[in-house]
């Protein structure tokens, strides 16, 4: 897979060059590199929110052409919705996927205590500290049951 950016100049950048890379189901692989190597342009392509400019990605045979089904991806940066409070934030996975919000409710509210934020859901992302942030993504991503597919 390659990958190339259009920078605001208009030129073309290669941000990954050919790059080849199979993680078997139920393996833990961690991609580490220098900044600005393409780690997350690579979970860019897998998770579906871009596209390569050559060759392709697959995901369980499958070649990824939208959002791939059953992949969550936490953001490097917190990508929360400031406006939602934590419960809000961590059932919106469900609820968009179609689950009745009672239901939604009640599974956030269990990731919320597997993760160490019971006692939080009310609170809004600029009243945690970071790393109550980063837990608030990681029950939100996981709460749409990543692998189940
Ligand atoms: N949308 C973009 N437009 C232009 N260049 C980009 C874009 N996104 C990433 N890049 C460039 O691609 C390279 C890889 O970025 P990235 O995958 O975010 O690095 P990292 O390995 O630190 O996660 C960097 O040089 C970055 O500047
Ligand atoms: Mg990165």
């Amino acid at each position: 897979m390659t990958k190339r950016y259009l920078t605001p100049k208009g030129e073309t950048f290669t941000a990954i060059n050919d790059v080849t890379l199979r993680v078997e189901p139920g393996e833990f692989c961690a991609i580490v590199g220098p900044t600005g190597c393409g780690k997350s342009t690579t979970l860019a392509q897998v998770s579906g929110l871009e596209r390569p400019s050559a060759g392709s990605v697959r995901v369980h045979d499958q070649i990824v052409d939208g959002i791939t089904n059953g992949v969550s991806y936490m953001f490097q940066a917190d990508a929360l919705f400031p406006w939602k409070t934590v419960l809000g934030n961590v059932l919106i996975g469900p609820v968009l996927l179609g689950t009745p919000k009672k239901e939604a409710t009640l599974l956030a509210r269990d990731w919320l205590r597997r993760v160490g934020l019971a006692g939080f859901e009310d609170r809004y992302p600029h009243q945690l500290s970071g790393g109550m942030r980063k837990r608030v993504a990681m029950a939100a991503a996981l709460i749409n049951n990543p692998g189940s597919c």
